[in-house]
């Protein structure tokens, strides 16, 4: 199969603090993905410091729950997965549900974070929302594995090569 990384066929599935110590609800989530029918091409666990946790959800810098979030991202241990399937961007949102788990448990009932949220910030659960935030958010994670080789004509050295 071809190499599809900048399109909707790679995610971040980023199992949160909130619930990365809890081994059953981990495994019910992985057996999740897997029963859906994609791919856990790799996995990282990883504590975030404060910055890094602030990195990850610069795009909230503004919002009101910023510093709830990123305070419950760097509380933990956090798993990142590198999920491959068709549509996986679309169809690991739909599985994650709505941001707010009590929303969650009354119109997504069956998704993750009606099972496994809390309240606020603690939803169990990240999924990225597009292709570039797909790319953006593995690399913090994945990054010397989703770089592209460069091309056999491209004589560029590669960041790594150099001294
Ligand atoms: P958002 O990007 O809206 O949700 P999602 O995680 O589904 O992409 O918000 C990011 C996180 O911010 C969300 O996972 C939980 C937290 N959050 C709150 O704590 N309160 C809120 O009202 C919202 C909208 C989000
Ligand atoms: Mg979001």
């Amino acid at each position: 199969l071809m190499q599809r990384a900048d399109d909707a066929h790679s995610t971040l599935a980023l199992i949160k603090p909130d619930v990365s110590g809890d081994e059953q609800a981990v495994a019910r989530i992985i057996g999740r993905i897997v029963t859906r029918g994609y791919t856990i091409k790799d996995r990282v666990d990883i504590a975030l410091s404060h910055a890094q946790a602030a990195a990850f959800y610069a795009e909230h810098e503004r919002g009101p729950f910023f510093d709830a979030l990123v305070a419950l991202l760097a509380s933990g241990p956090v798993i990142a997965l590198l999920v491959e399937g068709d549509d996986v961007i679309r169809g690991w949102r739909t599985m994650v549900g709505p941001a707010d788990a009590a929303v969650a448990r009354q119109q997504a009932p069956q998704s993750i974070r009606a099972l496994l949220g809390t309240d606020g910030p603690r939803n169990a659960v990240h999924g990225s929302d597009s292709p570039a935030a797909a790319q953006r958010e593995l690399g913090f994670f994945f990054f010397p594995r989703i770089r592209p080789e460069p091309s056999s004509t491209d004589s560029t050295p590669s960041p790594a090569a150099r001294p």
